[in-house]
This record gives C-alpha cells, sequence and structure tokens, in this order.
C-alpha cells in the first residue's frame, strides 16, 4: 500500500553562519546552497528513501525551482504525475540560516504553496493510499477538506502542525488521527511549555481531549512520546552527532508513516520515526538529509 503526501514544495535558499543574528543585527555567514525542499516534499523523499511507495500532490510555480523541485523528486523515486504547475506564480521559496550547532532559523514565503485549493482535494487518489500525510505550509482551509476526505475513505492521516500554528479548527482535530507537534508546536497548541516528559504527558493529553486519537510529541534529543486512548509510552532517542537539524521532523514522519504502511505496529513505527529523525541530523540538507531504510535498519537494530 502506498502513502499520498499533500503539501508544500520549496527551493530552501540556505545560509551557514557561525551564529544566528539577532534582531536587527548583519552577520557574515560563509556559505549559501540552493537545495530543494519544503515539509510535504521532504516527507514524501523519506517515505520513498525507506523504500515505500510514494505520491506528492501540491503546486509549484511556472519557474526554473518549481521544474527543480520536480526533478528532485522524481530522482529520490516519487511519484510526481499529480503535482500541478501553476503558470500564475512563483514557488514557494524558504530562507534557512544554519549556525555552527545546526540551529536553524527558517523563513517562508509560500508562493504557489499557497494557491492549492479545493480542486487539489477533489484530485487527491485517497482510495489508493493507506496514509496521508498533511502539514500546514499549504491553506489550512485546504488541509482541513483533505483531512476530511481522507477520513471518508479510510485512509489514515497523520497531521504535523508545522510550521507552529496558534490554533488548529475544531474540526480538524476530529479528521486527524496521528498528530506529531515537536515540543514548540506543542506548546504553541496547548499553552503548555514542553521542556520535559512529565509537561508532554500533560499536552499529549490535553491534544487527545480535543479530539485526536493519537499524539506523538517529538522531543528532540529526548526522544518521543506516544499517547493514545490504551497507553502512553516513551520512544527512547537515538545517539548522533547532530550537525544539521533541518527536516529532522520531516524525516520523522517519513518514517512513522512508512512503518505503519507496512503494518508495523504503533509502537514500531515511533521507533522507525525516531530512528530517521535522528540520522536525518547527522547530513546537511533537507531532502539530501533522509536516511535510506539500510541505514535506518542499521541503527535500529
Ligand atoms: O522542515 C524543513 C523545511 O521547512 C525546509 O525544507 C523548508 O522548505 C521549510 O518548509
Amino acid at each position: 500500500m502506498s502513502i499520498l503526501v499533500f503539501g508544500s514544495l520549496n527551493m530552501d535558499l540556505v545560509t551557514r553562519t557561525h551564529r544566528l543574528p539577532q534582531a536587527g543585527e548583519t552577520i557574515a555567514g560563509y556559505s549559501f546552497e540552493t537545495l530543494p525542499g519544503g515539509k510535504g516534499a521532504n516527507q514524501a523523499v523519506a517515505v520513498a528513501r525507506l523504500g515505500v511507495p510514494v505520491q506528492m500532490r501540491g503546486r509549484v510555480g511556472g519557474d526554473e525551482f518549481g521544474k527543480m523541485l520536480i526533478e528532485s523528486l522524481q530522482l529520490a523515486g516519487v511519484n510526481c504525475e499529480g503535482i500541478a504547475i501553476d503558470q500564475t506564480t512563483s514557488s514557494g521559496v524558504a530562507a534557512i540560516a544554519i549556525d555552527d550547532l545546526g540551529e536553524n532559523h527558517i523563513i517562508i514565503v509560500a508562493g504557489a504553496n499557497g494557491k492549492v485549493d479545493l480542486s487539489d482535494v477533489d484530485r487527491l487518489p485517497l482510495q489508493a493510499n493507506k496514509v496521508l500525510l498533511l502539514q500546514l505550509e499549504i491553506p489550512m482551509a485546504i488541509v482541513l477538506a483533505a483531512a476530511q476526505a481522507a477520513q471518508q475513505a479510510g485512509t489514515i492521516v497523520i497531521l504535523d502542525p508545522a510550521p507552529a500554528p496558534t490554533q488548529l479548527p475544531a474540526e480538524l482535530y476530529a479528521a486527524v488521527d496521528i498528530l506529531t507537534p515537536n515540543q514548540v508546536e506543542a506548546e504553541q497548541l496547548t499553552g503548555i511549555a514542553v521542556p520535559d516528559q512529565a509537561s508532554a504527558i500533560q499536552a499529549a493529553r490535553q491534544l487527545r481531549q480535543r479530539g485526536i486519537g493519537t499524539v506523538v510529541i517529538k522531543m528532540g534529543a529526548q526522544g518521543a512520546l506516544c499517547a493514545t486512548a490504551a497507553e502512553e509510552f516513551w520512544v527512547s532517542p537515538f545517539a548522533v552527532r547532530a550537525i544539521d537539524t533541518v527536516a529532522a521532523g520531516d524525516a520523522f514522519n517519513g518514517g512513522l508513516a512508512a512503518a505503519l504502511a507496512e503494518g508495523r505496529s504503533l509502537s514500531e513505527a515511533c521507533r522507525w520515526a525516531a530512528a530517521a529523525g535522528a540520522l536525518a541530523t547527522t547530513v546537511k540538507g533537507a531532502q539530501s538529509a533522509m536516511p535510506t531504510r539500510a541505514e535506518l535498519i542499521r541503527l535500529i537494530s
């Protein structure tokens, strides 16, 4: 069974600098690269690298970046037949600054991602896919419509609430099977600061009370918390040397979806997710950092 990703494609304009600038400050960087990214496209590549069939849906602009974004996905083995080219606008871009500790700042300009509409939802091949991966770099109303359509079709809906929203529509909680915030997103959504296990459990319970069946909070170097109606368990972190955290969350969601699509248990899927996320931090870039199946299996075993 394959996986469908409906979301953003961005060209990442990546600068590297020894430290991130403060407001109003100009500093010198030491490198610049143009790399394919976007949370949706990154998650599609994460799934493809793990050897699970995956289709990407979304929009790029009628520009050179749009062509490069589609080519990058095709090279990774992602089915791109349904990606629309919107000649009226430019492709999405993300201006990214990364410091020596691997921390990043990202500013996104939506471009074609912001033009995704209900006609794209109507064309989603939901029956043919076991899992739908969503993020929040396309309009919220469209994310909601896609989640509701997938729910009707019996497709598992995994929502990565990133970039961090201050709130989600109440109906969206009811249409999503698995919500995967990181610590910042969990705090934005609940008002509960999430520095440790106890606060993560509190935040996950609050999110579950809003109607989500399963909440998985990505805790970075602390691992992850998984909370369902039946159980709450902690997913141990994998010890790696992190050099670039960009798209680690996308790798996590790709790993989670790939394992679930293969029929693995939720706890095993969470381990796959944590391993994929950890491995992604050991390589520079977004799509280029997604681990292969062999790398993931090696780390897990
Ligand atoms: O999650 C990382 C991604 O966020 C980057 O590739 C960038 O495009 C932004 O969407």
